[in-house]
């Protein structure tokens, strides 16, 4: 077995919304990919084919080397699920929802009371444990959910957006959390709107935008690819905005956006910086503000769909007020 996790072509229709449009990855055993999209990409639709829990309409995908489709018991045996939407039970403890999944999965009394037991302390929800999940912060509620999956002590994990809605230090803290799991040799998919948490977690990222993946590779390959920086610049005269958007474009091969007089445009590297004041000089444009900064989340994930709608895809303009990544 060479992958943990492969899904070739997958398609899966609901009504007119193709919510996943072809969809392919790979994850070997024991790394993290991260796939990455805006709302409505198909991330928890890709998830849900991979965890047995709809079928797609075309494609295959094997988990730990069985059909999904045709073996599904077996792959259910394999994995464990954190779900985008909170899956423990309002009205039972920590510890009841635990040993429920436990018994669940066929442990004795015994056997589950001690797996809740090392997950809860694992998690930092031991002083919690017997509130009822209710009462918990959304971040608890996480980190239960988290633990939740991993009572069955799964080789491969699907983490569905794990810390959408937490606060900084307890997304830390479950990024630390998914790395011990990682090192513990897990296979593990995450979904995440955030750029920086794949960075974080992931070996791997695929990015996917309506059902397709537009970019795959390294957190560092997908920086370098997008130019990772922006240029801004705003020539003094008003009336040399248009030229100095023209000297631009031709020096570094891709048009500045251009807003209320200042142009904005991705470069590869800090040494475009001052070929630009240069072919500005020489072309007698004036330049009054100039600053190099890192590229936002917005603008690389903008960049790689910008990327996509260069080779004509009809959907490219679609919800792009949602990208908000
Ligand atoms: N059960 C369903 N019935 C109808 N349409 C669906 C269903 N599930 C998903 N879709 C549609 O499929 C597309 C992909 O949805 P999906 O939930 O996979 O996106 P997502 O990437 O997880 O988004 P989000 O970041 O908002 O969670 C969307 O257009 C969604 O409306
Ligand atoms: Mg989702």
């Amino acid at each position: 077995m060479t992958y943990a996790i492969r899904a070739e072509g997958l398609v899966k229709r609901f009504g007119e919304t193709r919510a996943l449009d072809g969809v392919s990855l790979a994850v070997p055993p024991g790394r993290v990919l991260g796939v990455l999209g805006p709302n409505g990409a198909g991330k928890t639709t890709t998830v849900r084919v991979l965890a047995t829990l709809i079928r797609p309409d075309a494609g295959t995908a094997e988990v730990g080397g069985h059909d999904v489709v045709r073996e599904g018991h077996r792959v259910r045996r394999l994995i464990g699920l954190t779900g985008q939407y909170a899956g423990v039970d309002e009205m039972l403890t920590g510890t009841e929802n635990l040993m429920l999944i436990g018994r669940l999965l066929g442990l004795s009394r015994a056997g589950a009371r001690a797996r809740a037991a090392e997950l809860l302390r694992r998690f930092e929800l031991w002083d919690a444990r017997d509130r009822a999940a209710k009462t918990f912060s959304g971040g608890m509620r996480r980190r239960l959910d988290l633990a939740a999956s991993l009572v069955g002590h799964p080789s491969i994990l699907y983490l569905d957006e794990p810390t959408t809605g937490l606060d900084p230090r307890s997304r830390n803290g479950l990024w630390d959390m998914v790395r011990g799991l990682a090192e513990d040799g897990v296979t593990v998919l995450l979904t995440t709107q955030y750029l920086e948490e794949a960075d974080q977690l992931a070996d791997e990222i695929v990015v996917i935008d309506h059902g397709r993946v537009i970019a795959e590779g390294t957190s560092d390959q997908l920086k370098a690819q997008t130019g990772g920086q922006v240029l801004e610049l705003r020539p003094v005269h008003e009336a040399e905005v248009d030229k100095a958007a023209l000297v631009v474009a031709e020096l570094l091969g891709s048009a500045p956006e251009v807003n209320q007089g200042l142009l904005t445009v991705p470069v590869g590297d800090s040494r475009a910086m001052p070929a630009v004041v240069r072919a500005l000089d020489d072309a007698g444009v004036a330049v009054g503000e100039l600053s190099l900064r890192k590229a936002s989340l917005d603008e690389v994930f903008f960049a790689l769909t910008g990327n996509r709608e260069r080779t004509g895809s009809p959907a490219a303009d679609e919800g792009r007020e949602e990208a908000s990544v």
